[in-house]
């Protein structure tokens, strides 16, 4: 962690699902911001807290390496991240500080249209694609099934079509994608919505004064949004 650094950085999405109601839940938490060219970095204006907008993917990192204080992230990034890291035997390096209770959707293993579900036992020798092995391969491990574990970063409904894959195990939200790939959810691996993530400490003088000021607005937003 950076010494001296009095200001609170809170990481969210650039782009994307939770970009949009990440920083309107900031917004109506009273902070405002002036935004940096390249609009990567957004310096706050009405309070010492600015906004670094990246990929979801790397938020838990960040906090974990102490570049940034706070994010929004899907739980299903954190939970998958957190399982990489408990499976290379590393420490837990971040925690859910609270449910903000959007960007709801689940993480499901998926299968063509046209095929019968039995039980996950059918999927023992099958290829499944995924973007969370991590999560998919603790399931796997939980109900006594071996599968091949296929790593795809992105468009992993397409796969089966492919040939590259048998089932697939991704995020749903609305369904339309599955729908439209011919793909039938049949088990739910994990359920999601968006969180606010911190570090395992509380965060020291300074700054968590800032976070407890901030916290206690969240609270207060999340009571009237639920
Ligand atoms: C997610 C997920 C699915 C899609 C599901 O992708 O990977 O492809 O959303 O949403 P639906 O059920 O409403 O169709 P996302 O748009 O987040 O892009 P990414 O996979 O590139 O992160
Ligand atoms: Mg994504
Ligand atoms: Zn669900």
């Amino acid at each position: 962690v950076p010494a001296g650094r009095d200001r609170l950085r809170i990481a969210i999405q650039k782009n994307g699902r939770l970009a949009e109601p990440a920083r309107a839940l900031l917004a109506s938490c009273g902070m405002s911001w002036r935004e940096s060219r390249d609009r990567l970095f957004c310096y706050g204006e009405s309070l010492p807290v600015d906004l670094l907008l990246v990929r979801d993917d790397d938020i838990p990192g960040l906090i974990a390496d102490g570049v940034c204080d706070l994010g929004i992230v899907g739980r299903n990034v954190m939970a998958e991240q957190d399982g990489a890291r408990r499976a290379s035997g590393a420490a837990p390096a971040f925690r859910e500080w609270r449910a903000l209770g959007f960007g709801d959707c689940h993480l499901a293993l998926a299968i063509p249209e046209g095929e019968a579900w039995e039980s996950p036992a059918q999927l023992a020798g099958k290829r499944i694609a995924t973007s969370y092995p991590a999560l998919l391969s603790e399931w796997l491990a939980r109900e006594g099934v071996q599968a091949e574990v296929v790593l795809l970063s992105g468009s992993v409904e397409i796969a089966p079509r492919l040939g590259q894959a048998d089932a697939i195990c991704d995020l749903v939200s609305s369904g339309a994608t599955l729908a439209a790939n011919q793909l039938k959810p049949v088990v739910t691996l994990f359920e999601s919505e968006a969180v606010l993530a911190g570090p395992m400490q509380d965060l020291d003088a300074a700054r968590g004064e800032l976070v407890e000021l901030l916290l206690r607005r969240l609270d207060g937003a999340l009571r009237i949004r639920n």
